[in-house]
């Protein structure tokens, strides 16, 4: 398994160093003396993660003041309580290749250390200034709709790819705008320049979350470390049911939706390839991702090609990395898998 290389993309040669001290900042400002507390931080932190958000703050900025490392210690802890508190929702076993808090120590622990870990992002923003307070204390609400918007459209079969945005924007692209935002800021950027990472941000977070909904189809859990299948199971319809509930065989597709048999699960998911509900999907990520690198234009003249290039080259990783190998023909004849 290939990891992705951000050092490279990014063109920051020193960012494993400082992803390794945004590692053990983490630590250091989650300590707690509470024993209830202790066990499950400590799993929690010992994952070696991405680090996708604190990369987006430190590659914004173009520096690594402490300030900046306040920033990703920041986007980091809400993403940590934002997933500590869906894998609750979820109910789901594993993150990360380990059992979840909530499945390991119990829901009433996963909601009090997700709870915790947002009151430690809000010391770090509040640490940098009001404005970054401001960001954070917003994206988590933004966060909370995105969910929220999620649920409401349980086994919604009119769920309309307009609905679905807005949960994608709260859920995924709002902490990613919101890194950008606070690595400008760090930086001392213009406000032009400041709303331009924003955008950048928000579009590479909703390419990145479409992607992450087609491999909840294609890739298995063992390539994840975390469950696939959940969303139709949880009745969550995303982008590729959304497309084949309109096309033409929403007839079929309809009862599938609703039989957890894993008979049914290959046959919805073969019906979503020959409805190119998959590809379709990851054609308007790239077209997310292309609207992200405009954004700079203009505002950055050359400057910042690392970010330029991340949105193309983190969704080509993603899919090799993890479409499982049963349906990674069928993208690559599409043309939209992308080249290694
Ligand atoms: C993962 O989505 C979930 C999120 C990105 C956001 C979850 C947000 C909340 C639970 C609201 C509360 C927010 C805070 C800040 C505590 P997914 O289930 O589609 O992806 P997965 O496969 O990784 O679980
Ligand atoms: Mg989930």
């Amino acid at each position: 398994m290939s990891s992705l290389d951000l050092a490279a993309i990014l063109r920051i040669p020193e960012l494993p160093q400082q992803l390794a001290r945004i590692g053990q900042d983490l630590k250091d400002v989650t300590a707690s003396d509470n024993p209830f507390l202790q066990g499950p931080l400590a799993r929690l932190l010992t994952v070696r993660g991405k680090r996708l958000r604190p990369s987006l703050v430190l590659a914004s900025a173009g520096q690594s003041t402490e300030a900046v490392f306040a920033g990703c210690a920041t986007v980091e802890l809400i993403h940590l309580a934002s997933l500590v508190h869906d894998d609750v929702i979820d109910n789901a076993d594993s993150r990360w290749g380990i059992p979840t808090i909530s499945s390991q120590e119990g829901v009433d622990r996963a909601i009090l250390v997700g709870d915790y870990l947002l009151a430690k992002a809000a010391q770090q923003a509040a640490a940098i200034n009001a404005e970054a307070a401001h960001i954070a204390a917003t994206t988590i609400a933004e966060l909370s709709e995105g969910q929220a918007y999620e649920l409401m459209d349980t086994r919604n079969l009119h769920r309309s790819a307009t609905d679905l945005k807005k949960s994608l924007f709260g859920k995924t692209a709002a902490l990613m705008s919101a890194s950008c935002r606070i690595g400008g800021l760090c930086a001392g950027y213009t406000s032009e320049q400041i709303a331009a990472l924003a955008e950048y941000g928000e579009c590479f977070g909703m390419a990145f979350q479409l992607i992450d909904d087609v491999l909840d189809f294609l890739s298995t859990s063992e390539l994840l470390g975390k469950p696939t299948g959940t969303d139709v199971r949880e009745g969550v319809y995303t982008m590729p049911v959304i497309l084949a509930l309109a096309g033409q065989h929403h007839q079929v597709v309809e009862p599938l939706l609703d039989d957890t048999s894993p008979e049914a699960r290959v046959k919805l998911i073969d019906i979503l390839t020959q409805d190119n509900c998959f590809t379709r999907t990851i054609a308007e990520a790239r077209q997310y991702n292309d609207r992200a690198v405009k954004a700079l234009d203009n505002v950055f003249d050359d400057s910042l090609a690392g970010l330029r290039a991340l949105p193309t080259a983190y969704i080509t990783w993603s899919l090799q990395q993890y479409v499982a190998d049963e349906y990674k023909d069928k993208l690559v004849r599409s043309g939209l898998f992308g080249k290694s």
